[in-house]
């Protein structure tokens, strides 16, 4: 048990770690439901859960009960054998998303690659076949699929590629719901379309089903794989197992990770018979993807969601935060735009500035939330989240909404009426 103090810890980790993150400074100790604790027994209503991970909130006994159990049994033994609980998993997993075939890994940007590499191979078995298909990549503006070296190559941030260079070529990014623009930008040259169904990172933004469609039509068009990363909001966030449920449309491939162990790191790549049949043993692989703790978690996370009716749940919370917010919307002119689906929920405001201001003021009210996109205010709470923990976020963000508006209006007295630009 580590004795360091926040202060120490903070010094520590500037002189020990590289510095990829800029934290709050809160020292997290423990977690009940929705709420984390702080070193200080001080809790902290979780409106982020750990980016969209710990689905079933802090301590949930389906979790800690099947870590428990399966820790004593069985850890880790390598994909050399067979445990108990891919195929069982596997089964779920097809079961709910519509796909035929599994494979595991550990993160969402494992699943990007896995998806990435298995529409490079498919187009060269195509071509063997005699089609004609390229290896290009199309990934939408805003997007954000991961962080090694291919999923960043379709991610569309600068920030995040540029510093990397060169990263995978052959990706072009075409414009959020640009119809005309995604039809002259695909060609018999692409190999595979990447999207999310509601873009996380990129501000909680769903795609247009028009344009949805359209990807799908014309990847059908050439034999092109439709990729639909649903690593954050799929696995019951937004109410239904996957958010392209929501359109009625069926990808050839698509990825999970986030919230599939419960807060252990586990990915999935899904693919339907038909892509499947390119992999072959060797092709592709991983040391410790889908080992038995954590997909005995995760069925214990899908059995849970099922048993507690937890998509029926995050529908009908999520409807009524959104609901919440338009209400505020009404009062605050600061909130621009109130939209998501499920517990994936967005407050879009007219500055970067108060968005940023906004995070931190929630936090001192010990309420946790996210700002992504520069402008949005992103809400990805756990799905057991009630409708008093949404009041009571609502009441905090009312308050500093209205304390930042008489700020404004006596900085516009002060100003003599002018604009303060
Ligand atoms: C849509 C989407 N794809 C991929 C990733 C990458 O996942 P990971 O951070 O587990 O590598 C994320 C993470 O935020 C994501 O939101």
């Amino acid at each position: 048990m580590s004795t360091m103090k926040l202060d120490e810890i903070r010094a520590a980790e500037a002189r020990l770690l590289l510095s990829t993150y800029d934290r709050s400074p809160i020292l997290f100790a423990g977690g009940e439901g929705v709420y984390l604790i702080d070193e200080k027994g001080e809790r902290y209503l979780d409106l982020l859960s750990g980016i969209g991970v710990n689905a079933l909130g802090y301590g949930h006994p389906a979790i800690v009960d099947t870590i428990a159990r399966q820790s004593r049994a069985l850890i880790h033994i390598s994909n050399l054998y067979f445990h108990e609980f891919q195929a069982e998993l596997a089964l779920r997993l097809t079961e709910r998303t519509g796909l035929d075939r599994v494979f595991f890994c550990n993160s969402g940007t494992e699943a990007i690659e896995g998806a990435m590499k298995l529409a490079r191979a498919y187009a060269g078995l195509r071509r063997s076949e005699g089609k004609k298909i390229g290896t290009k990549f199309l990934a939408l503006e805003q997007s954000f699929h991961g962080r090694t070296l291919g999923a960043v190559s379709t991610t569309f941030k600068q920030k995040y590629r540029e510093p990397f260079g060169p990263v995978v070529p052959g990706v072009e990014f075409v414009r959020f719901n640009d119809v005309a623009d995604l039809r002259a930008k695909f060609s018999d040259e692409v190999c595979a379309i990447l999207v999310e169904a509601i873009q996380g990172e990129g501000g909680v933004r769903p795609l247009a089903p028009e344009f949805f469609a359209e990807a799908r039509a014309l990847a059908d068009s050439t034999g092109a794989l439709l990729i639909v990363d649903e690593i954050q909001a799929g696995m019951g966030r937004t109410g239904k197992w996957c958010a392209y449920q929501h359109y009625g449309i069926r990808p050839d491939v698509t990825t999970l990770a986030k919230p599939l162990a419960g807060g252990l790191p586990l990915g999935a790549v899904l693919c339907t018979e038909e892509v499947a049949r390119v992999m072959h043993a060797g092709m592709h692989g991983t040391t410790f993807g889908g080992g038995p703790l954590a997909c005995a978690v995760a069925v214990a996370v899908i059995d849970t969601i099922e048993k507690e009716n937890l998509l029926a749940h995050a529908t009908e919370v999520g409807d009524y935060f959104q609901q919440q917010l338009r209400g505020l919307a009404a009062r605050h002119d600061a909130i621009v735009n109130v939209r998501g689906k499920g517990l994936m929920v967005a407050a879009e405001l007219d500055s970067a500035d108060l968005a940023k201001a906004m995070v931190g003021e929630m936090a001192k009210r010990h309420i946790l939330i996210n700002c992504t996109s520069d402008t949005v205010l992103r809400f990805l709470p756990p799905y057991i989240l009630e409708r008093k923990h949404v009041d009571e976020a609502i009441k905090a963000l009312d308050d500093i909404f209205t304390v930042q508006a008489a700020a404004v209006s006596a900085a516009h007295q002060n100003a003599g009426g002018n604009s303060l630009g």
